[in-house]
């Protein structure tokens, strides 16, 4: 398995079945705006819970049925807790593992003095938790929650656990990752109404054990590797201040222009098929074509020219420089002399080639004294093509090589191009390349700029651009 494909494939229902009637206790480690809200909700849903933090006001409050911190709900939910004798707080870890079935863990995880993530916390609850079930006959969740990079829940904390219980993962305990979404505020109703809910477990009854928890809010549990899991929640979090920033920056720039920019968004945000989906945000090769780099400069220029400073939409142009430059490092790194391309045009179903990256590409290769072959069939069809290139000639003469070689270097089909490389650069999903690669000579080595299949070859010659 790689580590992009699901854990496994889970059917909750029927794993549920399995777990059990009685709701698991759980104990949570780190009582703060995380830790806090989680122990009264999940307590709300009939779990005992106990919470440990080493900060005794907290443990106190908590004890108490007394929110530690202000958020809307939480007070209630906490006295309603207690009451119930559902919830309890501590400073000893030792206890609470060894009086439950499962540990959330939610202590911070603070930037560290060289931009990383500070793991301290989580070091040193893993070692009190390991300690705990070096005592402990039963099997024991334990489930990170912070916020951190891919690979620590296995690479930092699994560690730290085994050392300290002189067990090893799978026996005698499981681990997950579970981002939580909550948003400060309105934490206690994302619980209620979650967006999603991902699990990364180590195992599938780790996996069920953790499902069993959500189901009475979400059973459409994503269940992923650990390490999606773990990268989820940075995206997501990334994606919104990206959203933020795009919307100020917008804002900047119409007040400019004396432009409402509430109506320009408003327009902006009732198109769900371009604007609000998923359509542009799978990662694939740069973007191209005759408008989008266009209008990106014309905005930075309208910027200019009234003294705003947009610093996101500025960098827009050099991160799509830095794809094409990271595909030609792919070709480079391949060793390979002869390179064959399927598909040049700037997005397939057209001729058009203005702005194609993959154009770009060519030109370097050709450039470095490369071979080059290509199919395109579309630059075949009927149309003006000598009336294309001219305007390339004009219009981007750092590709007027490119465009005199094109009809020299150009093939009649794709399993010519395969016949005639060392590597197979693949920009579009069409015209059959996906076949064509998969019958490609022994020895060929395929860039993938597309995603061109649904399972990811497992070949060391296959490498795709951002997975
Ligand atoms: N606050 C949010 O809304 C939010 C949202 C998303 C993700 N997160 C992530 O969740 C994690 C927790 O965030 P938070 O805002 O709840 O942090 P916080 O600072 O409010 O709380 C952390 C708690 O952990 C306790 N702690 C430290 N060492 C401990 C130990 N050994 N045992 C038990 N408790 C210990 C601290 O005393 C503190 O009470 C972080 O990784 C954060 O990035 C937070």
């Amino acid at each position: 398995m790689n580590d992009l494909s699901p854990a496994f494939d889970l059917e909750v229902a029927p794993l549920l079945a399995t777990v059990g009637e009685t709701k698991a206790p759980i104990s949570v480690f780190g009582l703060g705006y995380v830790g806090a809200v989680s122990m009264a909700c999940i307590a709300s849903l009939g779990h005992r819970m106990i919470g440990v933090d080493p900060d005794m006001t907290k443990v106190a409050r908590i004890a108490a049925g007394e929110s530690p911190i202000v958020e809307d709900r939480l007070g209630d939910l906490l006295s309603d807790g207690v009451a119930r004798d559902l919830i309890d707080a501590t400073n000893d870890a030792r206890t609470a593992v060894l009086a439950t079935d499962m540990s959330f863990v939610s202590v911070g995880t603070p930037t560290a003095a060289d931009g990383g993530c500070d793991f301290r916390y989580v070091r040193m609850v893993a070692r009190q938790i390991g300690a705990a079930l070096a005592e402990k006959d039963s099997f024991h969740l334990v489930v990170l929650r912070c916020s951190v990079p891919p690979g620590t829940t296995r690479d930092v904390m699994v560690p730290e656990l085994e050392a300290a219980s002189g067990k090893r993962l799978g026996e005698g305990f499981g681990i997950a990752f579970n981002p939580e979404f909550l948003r400060e505020g309105t934490a206690v109703r994302d619980f209620f109404q979650p967006t999603k809910t991902v699990i990364g477990a180590s195992d599938k009854r780790s996996a069920a054990m953790l499902a069993e928890v959500y189901a009475p809010v979400d059973e459409t549990i994503s269940f992923v590797a650990v390490e999606t899991a773990e990268m989820v929640k940075y995206v997501d979090n990334t994606w919104h201040a990206t959203k933020v920033a795009f919307a100020n920056e917008v804002g900047r720039l119409c007040k400019a222009f004396a432009t409402d920019s509430h109506a320009v968004m408003d327009i902006f945000c009732q198109d769900r098929h371009l604007n609000l989906s998923p359509y542009y945000l799978k990662p694939g090769f740069a973007f191209g074509g005759s408008c989008l780099p266009k209008e990106v400069r014309a905005m930075q220029h309208l910027a200019q020219e009234r003294g705003v400073r947009l610093p996101l939409i500025d960098s827009l142009t050099e991160t799509n420089d830095e794809h094409i430059a990271s595909a030609l490092r792919l070709i480079e790194e391949t060793g390979a002399r002869r390179v064959g391309f399927l598909g040049i045009t700037f997005k397939p179903n057209t001729d058009d080639l203005r702005e194609s990256p993959t154009l770009e590409l060519v030109a370097e290769c050709l450039e470095r004294g490369l071979e080059v072959a290509v199919y395109d069939p579309n630059l075949h069809a009927e149309g003006d093509l000598e009336g294309h290139y001219a305007y390339m000639r004009h219009a981007r003469p750092h590709l007027r090589a490119v465009m005199t070689a094109l009809p020299d270097v150009a093939r009649s089909s794709a399993d010519d191009v395969a016949g005639a490389a060392d590597v197979l650069v693949v920009s579009h999903k069409a015209h059959g390349y996906g076949d064509a690669v998969a019958r490609r000579p022994e020895g060929v080595a395929v860039i993938d700029l597309i995603r061109l299949f649904p399972e990811i070859p497992e070949e060391a010659s296959y490498h795709g651009i951002g997975w």
